[in-house]
């Protein structure tokens, strides 16, 4: 039986990389790991919580101990290591939490992971999780983000992104870690905290709230449906060469403002409102500082070596997703109005 050791598990990528590997291997033993900031939800996981393979562990990626505790008692496989902090505009009103978690976090499970994997004759990985930010931003409709692209990081996100795939690369050159790395497009789903584009607008649509587009709605993004991405994740973990380098992307460049009138007829036709209900509730705001222009990948990579597609077109994801927001209302309330937070209570910490 493998042990893994999945970081960040209750945010919303981990959430579905976990459910993935808890249904599909269950002759795995996940562990997930997670401090529960405020981006850490274990409702996002309640329907696999009493699987026989799943251990909720709650700890701090940067807390040294804490982390060779855990390696002592699991004695982990491997690691995939999504915790983060993971959203821009909080990384630029309050940058110094992403250096202690992305860089000093991720230091030290690779630290710890060495000394752990030192005298193991077992097949180890060190999966690091990471994002296209790190490449920083392309014009609009231009180039794209090949998997040798220098990093360029504009953002204090992105640059602790960067910083931690430098980390990675650095033990696996020096120390011989045996690691992965994939760069991944801006993600869209079930769970994801409604603070990031989709779910907060479904959420302000639903609430009647404005629809703050930063600048002039013009920057691009690449959107892939989050299941899509732990399939990415399953398959470069069981697949991926040593030492190399994954991009991972949906080939679905949107600007903002098209993405958002897409989104608002979608829902206004689901919750059957007149036609153009919810594109009055658009309201251009000041732009974010730094916003990057464009981000765009090419995933021929992970096509061509490991045979990884994306399965759903954006329509139907988007789709999808505003299903997904309608059908868990309480889902949304519970964490706009803070309440998530009692779960684990209720749940891990009754007697
Ligand atoms: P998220 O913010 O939803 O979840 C992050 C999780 O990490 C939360 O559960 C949080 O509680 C946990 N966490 C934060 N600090 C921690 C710490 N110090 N110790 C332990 N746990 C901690 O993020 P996400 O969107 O699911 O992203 C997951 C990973 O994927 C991140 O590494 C991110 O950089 C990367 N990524 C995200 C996207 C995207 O579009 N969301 C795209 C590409 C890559
Ligand atoms: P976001 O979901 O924060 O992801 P990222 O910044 O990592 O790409 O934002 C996606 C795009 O939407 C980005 O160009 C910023 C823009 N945006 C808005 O226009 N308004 C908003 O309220 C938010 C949260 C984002």
């Amino acid at each position: 039986m493998k042990t893994i050791l999945i970081t960040g598990g209750a945010g919303f990528i981990g959430s579905h990389t976990v459910r993935l590997f808890v249904t599909k291997y269950p002759e795995y033993k996940i562990v997930n790991l997670d401090k529960l900031t405020y981006a850490g939800n274990l409702e996002n996981l309640k329907d696999i919580e009493n699987k026989p393979n799943y251990i909720f562990e709650q700890g701090d990626i940067a807390d040294l101990k804490f982390i060779t505790n855990l390696f002592k008692k699991y004695n982990f496989d491997s690691v995939i290591h999504l915790a983060a902090e993971s959203h821009v505009d909080r990384s630029i009103t309050d940058p110094l939490v992403f250096i202690r978690t992305n860089i000093t976090g991720t230091a030290t499970l690779l630290h710890v992971a060495k000394e752990s994997w030192k005298e193991s004759n077992k097949k180890n990985l060190f999966y690091h999780v990471s994002t296209d930010e790190v490449f920083g931003s392309l014009e609009l409709g231009g180039d794209f983000f090949y998997e040798d692209t220098p990093y360029d990081p504009k953002s204090p996100y992105s640059s602790s992104k960067a910083s931690s795939d430098h980390l990675v690369r650095a033990w696996n050159h020096t120390y011989n870690m045996p690691v992965v790395i994939s760069n991944c497009s801006n993600n869209y789903g079930p769970y994801q905290f409604p603070e990031k584009l989709i779910p907060l607008f479904i959420n302000n649509i639903l609430k009647k709230k404005p629809l703050p587009v930063y600048g002039e709605g013009i920057n691009v993004r690449d959107w892939l449906f989050v299941e899509d991405h732990a399939k990415a994740i399953d398959v470069i973990f069981h697949k991926g060469k040593i030492g190399e380098t994954y991009n991972i992307g949906g080939h679905n460049e949107w600007t903002n403002i098209d993405l958002i009138k897409l989104l608002c007829k979608q829902v206004d036709e689901k919750i059957r409102n007149p036609e153009g209900t919810s594109e009055k509730l658009i309201t251009y705001v000041t732009d974010r500082s730094g916003h990057d222009l464009r981000y765009a990948i090419d995933a021929t990579k992970i096509k061509d070596e490991l045979g990884w597609i994306p399965s759903l077109q954006f329509d139907e994801g988007l789709r999808k997703t505003i299903d997904w927001y309608l059908e868990n209302i309480s889902w949304l309330d519970n964490v706009t109005s803070g309440t998530y937070q009692d779960y684990y209570k209720k749940q891990y910490k009754q007697d």
